[in-house]
């Protein structure tokens, strides 16, 4: 990127900015942004919340060593230029002007052609109040508005939250942020899909068997209990990035990658989608949760949730889609794996057949798997199984470094394209498929932290079971 393609000047303004998401993703994005010369010439960050965290050169310092703690191999030249436009300014819902004035005034210092761009990493239910802040204040008026998922808690939530948000801004104005479509490996499921020839005819129910979406993770909630207790799993991760993975491997191919194609190819998947059946979708909670800081003694809280999704267009008719996913797992993966349907048996003997598999990695080092059947050296037509595997960055060592997910949106933003951003539309669809499994929860079931579950989500995909874990290991 050259200079001059760098985006124009930008007021960040930052609510939550003395939080998690903060101090773990945006701060760091920023930052690497930086040292990729990619942030605008001329930009201002405003952190805001309820609580002062100081003065700003208090809260300087908690960013500074915030990001000497996350970033490796830091740049001190990157790092000052970088800290020293960063101020704070309390808001809350009923009183947003100094913030306004704050904004205002950093803005006209950067010129006539600077944006502003307000990022609410705020839990959902602070969310309207803070919009409603901002609308009475004006802040939103030509403003780009980055809003944190979940996207409401529920259908209601999230109609009302729409209709707070559409009253003080259009939806060309509004970025529903869900980091895992800004992963490369995420894009690359297009790229697998509709570049290759040997792919594309067989991403169908009468070549495959089951997809199978798996994202376990090791990690407890790690301090996000009170988070945990109010949004649970199926919020936090199936609804918002599962359903949109699962969005991205189903659709159909889109005329353009542009947004409105894409967009509008993924939001035809959500419509097909079948409402989820509370009868195959196991919670679990992994015991020793209820120790956690900020959960309750008696929380009923899913950590775990495992499920059975249906598409229904011509593609996916009939054949299911498994999605896992869970805290204190026995390994952090995020896996999508393709089964194929076996050819007719017999040829070979008896012999058990593996089913071939394209698995795809999601992780921050995409990889791409195929399991296949080969025969097995030697005097007698016998088979084995045999794997490829295709690390993404090996492939292309001179290279780009990939940006991480949230570099790659906040830059999005700033570039004013809204393509990896969920709509409206897509978003209220999700709910619908979503709000029988609040309606009616599953009872919630314990799991040993490190395995893989509760016993009635190993036994969701049947006979052919989890991908995970494989011996491999790969
Ligand atoms: C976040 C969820 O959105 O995504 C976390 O709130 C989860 O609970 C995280 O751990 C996973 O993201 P990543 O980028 O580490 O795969």
């Amino acid at each position: 990127m050259t200079a001059d393609d760098r985006p124009p000047p930008q007021v960040f303004v930052l609510f939550g900015a003395t939080g998690d998401l903060a101090e773990r993703k945006l701060f760091p994005g920023l930052y690497k942004l930086a040292a990729a010369s990619r942030l605008p010439d001329d930009y201002a960050v405003i952190g805001s919340g309820r609580h002062s965290p100081g003065s700003d050169d208090e809260f300087r310092n908690t960013v500074r060593d915030g990001l000497r703690d996350t970033v490796d191999d830091i740049d001190d030249d990157v790092l000052s230029d970088l800290v020293q436009r960063i101020t704070f300014q309390t808001s809350d819902a009923d009183d947003g002007s100094d913030l306004a004035d704050a904004v205002r005034q950093a803005r006209d210092k950067l010129g006539a052609d600077a944006r502003i761009l307000i990022y609410l990493s705020v839990p959902p239910t602070a969310m309207r109040p803070m919009i409603g802040m901002l609308g009475r204040e004006h802040l939103t008026d030509d403003a780009r508005i980055v809003v944190e998922k979940p996207f409401g808690t529920d259908l209601e939530s999230s109609r009302e939250l729409d209709a707070a948000l559409k009253e003080v801004v259009d939806e060309e104005q509004v970025y529903r942020i869900d980091h895992f479509l800004g992963k490369e490996a995420v894009q690359n499921i297009l790229a697998l899909r509709f570049a290759n020839g040997l792919i594309e005819p067989a991403w169908n129910r009468d070549h495959l068997e089951s997809v199978q979406i798996d994202v376990p993770e090791e990690l407890t909630v790690e301090g996000r209990g009170s988070f945990y207790e109010s949004t649970g799993c199926f919020r936090d991760m199936i609804s918002t990035h599962l359903c949109q993975v699962l969005g991205f491997v189903a659709m159909e191919p889109p005329v353009h990658l542009d947004a409105t194609s894409l967009r509008n190819e993924k939001a035809k998947v959500f419509q097909a989608m079948r409402p989820l059946d509370p009868e195959r979708v196991v919670f679990g909670q992994y015991e020793g949760y209820r120790d956690e800081d900020g959960v309750a003694d008696d929380s009923d809280v899913e950590t775990y949730v495992a499920l059975e999704a249906y598409v229904d267009t011509e593609r996916w008719q009939g054949m299911p889609f498994y999605l896992r996913t869970g805290k204190a797992m026995g390994g952090t993966r995020r896996t999508v794996t393709l089964t194929f349907r076996s050819p007719p048996m017999g040829r070979f003997g008896d012999r058990t057949y593996g089913s071939n598999q394209l698995v795809l990695e999601l992780s921050d080092d995409a990889a791409v798997g195929a399991h296949l059947m080969a025969k097995r050296p030697g005097p007698d037509l016998s088979l084995m199984p045999v794997s490829l595997h295709i690390d993404l960055a090996e492939a292309d060592p001179d290279g780009d470094i990939p940006l991480e997910a949230y570099e790659r949106l906040l830059l999005d933003v700033m570039r004013g394209d809204q393509t990896l951003f969920t709509r409206a539309d897509e978003v209220d669809r999700l709910w619908q498929v979503c709000q029988p499994v609040l309606d009616a929860r599953p009872p919630v079931r314990p799991y040993v932290e490190g395995s893989w579950g509760p016993d009635e989500a190993l036994a969701l995909p049947g006979v052919s079971g989890w991908r995970l874990p494989d011996e491999s290991g790969e």
